[in-house]
């Protein structure tokens, strides 16, 4: 029988140098998406699809986030005082329960892989989530319960799958597709971020239910790509094993590690909300107006 998945990885120790100067004191999981942090999107993903147990890895300079995630006893009470219940029910999302987070130092940046293989004392002996709060995606049914929901079909180990233009390939962890089945596929081999000759298009994007034996793997994982150690690295060796699945799941993703990724997550975030959309598409099409004539 395939177990419940109910605790999540959310590694978040990496420098973020595509965002200096910003990042050298804002951690990039804090910057907002309108008004909500992008780790906000992570958590509530992960609580929809029934996890319950967060587990952050972070690093040096991090301390925004555990403070977000803390409670605000002042400005509570001030909000209280002026019965702007709205607010304080906003505030609330943002409530943990003591016990439900656990924060874990990762002291270098040594790659994904080592990251993951830092909760490993936390996780224990059961199938877990990874997810990178960078990896914004926008779903009726938010992307990890489209996973867990799979995973109890298959069991084993799952990624989240793309396609990406060729020319991104480069960029991503890449699957080498052995069968197709739906939204699900067979994984034969996989790449992290593959020089030349990528097997396929299909990229690995930041969500996955991992087996415990992920972590032993990443014991002995070598140095991979970019000097770090690679999560692709150690899902791989599983493939013989207990079986590796992707899952194309429904929804858009905003790479939102990337300014470009960031900025088109922003506006299209912006849109969806209805107190923003006509202000925001005003000023989008004058602007393409402007542009015209210029
Ligand atoms: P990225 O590859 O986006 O790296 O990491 P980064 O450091 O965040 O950003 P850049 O490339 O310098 O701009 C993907 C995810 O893995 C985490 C990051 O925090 C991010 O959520 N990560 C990466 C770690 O937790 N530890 C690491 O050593 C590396």
């Amino acid at each position: 029988m395939t177990r419940t998945v109910t605790k999540a990885i959310f590694p978040v120790a990496g420098l973020g140098t595509r965002f200096l100067p910003a990042t050298k004191s804002v951690p990039k999981e804090i910057m907002t998406l309108v008004d909500r942090p992008l780790v906000q999107y992570a958590i509530d993903e992960a609580r929809a699809a029934g996890i319950k147990e967060f587990i952050f890895v972070t690093s040096r300079g991090k301390g925004a986030l555990e403070d977000y995630f803390d409670t605000a006893p002042q400005l509570e009470e001030e909000l209280r005082r002026k019965n702007k219940t709205d607010l304080l029910k906003v505030l609330n999302e943002t409530a943990m329960e003591s016990g439900q987070i656990a924060y874990i130092r990762q002291h270098r940046a040594l790659g994904l892989g080592h990251a993951v293989w830092c909760a490993r004392r936390l996780i224990g002996d059961e199938p877990f989530a990874v997810i990178l709060p960078d990896d914004v995606i926008a779903a009726e049914k938010p992307c990890l319960q489209q996973m867990v929901e799979a995973y109890q079909e298959t069991g084993g180990n799952m990624v989240a799958a793309m396609q990406v233009p060729w020319d991104m390939t480069p960029s991503y962890g890449i699957l080498d597709v052995d069968q197709v089945n739906g939204k699900m596929v067979k994984i034969q081999d996989m790449v992290e971020k593959p020089a030349e000759n990528p097997p396929s298009n299909l990229a690995v994007i930041g969500r996955y239910i991992l087996t415990p034996k992920i972590l032993s793997a990443l014991d002995s994982v070598q140095i991979g790509a970019g000097g770090e150690y690679q999560l692709t690295d150690a899902i791989a060796q599983q493939i013989n094993g207990e079986g590796v699945h992707g899952y194309v799941f429904d929804g858009k993703r905003f790479d939102c590690g990337t300014k470009s990724g960031f900025l088109q997550a922003t506006v299209a975030f912006g849109l969806a909300r209805d107190e923003l959309h006509d202000d925001l598409d005003f000023f989008l099409r004058g602007l393409y107006v402007d542009s015209d004539m210029g």
